[in-house]
C-alpha cells in the first residue's frame, strides 16, 4: 500500500486543566477520503485546528511523508501542503469569484498590475475541473450558490497546493441537491490521485457515499477506525451513536408523546 501523506500519532490537547483530545492517532492517504466523524464535541475541529497549525498540539506529533513536523502558525501547515475549508468558507460575498479565488495571492504584471484576465480564466478552469462551470468569475461570490462556494473554496485550496484537502463540514447548511454537488466534487478531487480529503461530517450517509477510511471521535479519543471493508454499516451506526448501543428511539420518543 501507499505511504500516507500525514499521519499522526498520540496527539493530545489540552485547554488548561481539559482534554480536549487524549491521544488520536490518524493516517491519511493520497486519492483516499477519510471522513472524521463524531458528535458534537467530540474533537474533531480541535484535531483539525491542530493539523492546520491553529493550534499547536500539547504532545504528539505530526509527520508529513515520513518527516516529524511542527506547524507555529496556519502558514507553516498551508507550505506543507495542508489546506483547509472551514465552515465559514472565507469568503468575501461582494467581491468577484476570482478575487476570492487569489485573495492575497494575485498575479501581478509589471508595475504591480493585476493580470485579471489571466486570474480569471485559471479561476473559471480550476473550478470547471472539480465540477461547475461558473462562465462569469467576474461576477460577486454573493451570486453563487452555497453549493458552487464550497466548490469556489476547494478549487481554490488544490490551486494554492493542497496535499491535505481538510474539510469542515462542507455539507452541513446545504439543501439535498446542493450536498450531491459537493460530494461529487470531493470524488473528482479524490480521483485525481494525489490529494488527500479529509471530510468531517454528522452525516453518516454522506460518509458512506464518498469515504475509504472512517476515524470515530468521542470526547478527545477514537472509539474507533478502519477502512471500507473492514467496517459495516452496522459498526458505523454504532460508532456514530458515540460508540453505545442506540436504544430504540422510536420508542422513545412513541414514550412521551
Ligand atoms: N479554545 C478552546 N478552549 C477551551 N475548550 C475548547 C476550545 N476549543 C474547543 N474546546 C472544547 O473541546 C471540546 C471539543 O470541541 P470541538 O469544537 O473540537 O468539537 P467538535 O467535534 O468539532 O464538535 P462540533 O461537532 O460541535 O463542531 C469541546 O468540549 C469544546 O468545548
Ligand atoms: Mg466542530
Amino acid at each position: 500500500m501507499t505511504e500516507p501523506y500525514m499521519r499522526v500519532e498520540n496527539l493530545v490537547k489540552q485547554f488548561g486543566p481539559f482534554t480536549a483530545l487524549g491521544g488520536v492517532d490518524l493516517e491519511v492517504y493520497p486519492g483516499e477520503v477519510h471522513a472524521l466523524l463524531g458528535d458534537n464535541g467530540a474533537g474533531k475541529s480541535t484535531l483539525i485546528k491542530n493539523l492546520a497549525g491553529v493550534h499547536q498540539p500539547s504532545s504528539g506529533q505530526i509527520y508529513i511523508e515520513g518527516k516529524p513536523v511542527n506547524f507555529r502558525s496556519p502558514r507553516d501547515a498551508s507550505n506543507a501542503g495542508i489546506g483547509t475549508v472551514y465552515q465559514d468558507l472565507a469568503l468575501n460575498p461582494l467581491m468577484s469569484v476570482t478575487r476570492n479565488f487569489f485573495m492575497g495571492r494575485e498575479l501581478k504584471g509589471m508595475f504591480g498590475t493585476l493580470r485579471m484576465d489571466e486570474m480569471n480564466q485559471i479561476a473559471h478552469d480550476e473550478m470547471l475541473t472539480i465540477g461547475i462551470d461558473f462562465s462569469d468569475p467576474t461576477q460577486a461570490v454573493g451570486t453563487m450558490s452555497g453549493g458552487q462556494r464550497q466548490t469556489l473554496a476547494i478549487a481554490r485550496a488544490i490551486y494554492f497546493g493542497a496535499k491535505v484537502l481538510i474539510l469542515d463540514e462542507p455539507t452541513s447548511a446545504l439543501g439535498q441537491r446542493q450536498q450531491m454537488g459537493v460530494l461529487k466534487t470531493m470524488m473528482r478531487v479524490r480521483s485525481r490521485g494525489d490529494i488527500a480529503i479529509i471530510f468531517i461530517t454528522h452525516n453518516e450517509i454522506h460518509s458512506k457515499l464518498v469515504a475509504d477510511r472512517f476515524t470515530f471521535l468521542s470526547l478527545g479519543k477514537v472509539i474507533g477506525q478502519g477502512t471500507r471493508e473492514t467496517l459495516e454499516g452496522g459498526e458505523i451506526r454504532r460508532l456514530m451513536a458515540g460508540g453505545a448501543e442506540l436504544g430504540d428511539l422510536a420508542k422513545e420518543l412513541a414514550d412521551i408523546g
